[in-house]
């Protein structure tokens, strides 16, 4: 019998939290087992720039550049202790499917892009092992949005014939998957709009802190509900899928210019507001996209950050009561890994030429193989 190949995923997210690496064992049929994880700081310089990249200024392409191999020698950082760690050479892992940082995602431009940094050459010469990178380019070149990904991943690992399932990840961005019980009905995904990301600058600008504590200052203020009415009034929310967004549509001075109609507002006010904007946002993309498909969804399974915001969930349960909510966990994936083990599992599908089928969801004209080979060699 064939032996099991270990991959690594790599992800940083659109929260530009941390790298989230995972090593995980895939068999012959694809399924995917975790054996570690670890989550990898990212220089705070280095996030800066990230951050900064993500809007536009000056003398951009020198700070692409530089970001770009200091994001792939950060990431090899974190691939080498991480197998230090778990005594496996790096000659037993077959691939790490990485990421890379998204900078901007533009799908909707003609002609549409989206950019990652990471180099994967210095990935793959700083770790010795192959490295797939640049996953969401073919789907744009088949006029797809590029993202999300996750619904793929998620098919395999968590549709099930018994239940209507939704699966949820709340990064900086979130984004949904409904995976029909009926095995032939198609699988939906699509990004319902910001998911941590102004709540994290909004705690970040008033008390600097990285985010917001199982979202205590949120609970601790009252929604403001003209200003929450002005923010989902953004013709995002009511855009038809396949759609796709990021930290650079959903910007601090997107929540700035709107704040502007009102005489000062509190801020524990308008953390209140904003984690009642990822919520009612989520909520009522689910709820359509349900009605659209004539299903009654019996579980949603959350996974990302913003699992582990307490005052969030609270809301989206007290918004949609019918599904249990519940975090993926409860389905044997622990939520903070996921993610990084979608590109762990890309890499696989490249290597076997697995052709994932996103076409329903990100809008590309048919399957096909993702990413592109960076050999170590
Ligand atoms: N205990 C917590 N309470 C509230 N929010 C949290 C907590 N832990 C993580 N988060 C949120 O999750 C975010 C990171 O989520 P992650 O899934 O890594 O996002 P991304 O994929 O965008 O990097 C953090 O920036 C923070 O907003
Ligand atoms: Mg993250």
């Amino acid at each position: 019998m064939k032996q099991d190949e270990l991959y690594l995923g790599i992800l940083s997210g659109t929260s530009l939290d941390a790298l989230d690496i995972v090593l995980v064992a895939i068999n012959t049929d694809g399924d995917v087992h975790h054996r570690a994880a670890i989550n990898w700081p990212l220089p705070l310089p280095l996030r800066k720039l990230c951050q900064q990249l993500c809007t536009p200024g000056t003398n951009e392409l020198v700070r692409y550049g530089t970001a770009d191999r200091l994001f792939a020698q950060t990431a090899a950082e974190g691939v080498l202790h991480l197998l230090k760690q778990e005594q496996i050479s790096t000659d037993a892992v077959t691939a790490i499917g990485s990421h890379g940082q998204t900078v901007r995602h533009h799908p909707d431009l003609s002609p549409g892009f989206t950019l990652q940094l990471g180099c994967p050459h210095t990935l793959a010469a700083l770790t010795g092992i192959d490295v797939i990178a640049q996953f969401r380019q073919k789907d744009i070149a088949l006029g797809g949005q590029g993202a999300p990904l996750a619904p793929a991943f998620h098919e395999t690992v968590f549709r099930s014939p018994q239940s209507n399932r939704v699966i949820v990840n709340i990064g900086g961005i979130t984004n949904l998957t409904l995976l029909p019980a009926d095995l032939s009905g198609a699988v939906i995904g699509f990004d319902s709009g910001p998911g941590n990301t102004l709540m994290d600058d909004w705690i970040y600008r008033h008390h600097q802190q990285h985010y917001d504590v199982n979202g205590h200052w949120a609970a601790s203020g009252q929604v403001h509900p003209q200003l929450l009415q002005l923010l989902l009034s953004d013709s995002y929310f009511a855009k038809a899928a396949p759609k796709s967004t990021g930290r650079e549509y959903f910007t601090p001075q997107w929540l700035h210019r709107a704040l502007e109609h009102f005489s000062a507002i509190q801020p524990e006010d308008v953390q209140a507001t904003l984690a009642e904007l990822t919520a009612q946002s989520l909520c009522s993309a689910i709820a359509v996209t349900a009605e659209q498909h004539q299903l009654t969804i019996d579980d949603v399974y959350v996974c990302g950050g913003g699992v582990h915001n307490q005052h969030l969930l609270s809301r989206c349960a007290a918004l949609l009561p019918t599904p249990t909510w519940q975090s993926t966990a409860s389905l044997g994936v622990d939520p903070d890994w996921v993610e990084g083990a979608l590109f762990a599992w890309l890499a696989w599908c490249h290597r076997h030429k697995k052709a994932p089928d996103l076409s329903k969801v990100t809008g590309a004209s048919k399957a096909s193989i993702l990413g592109a080979h960076f050999p170590a060699g």
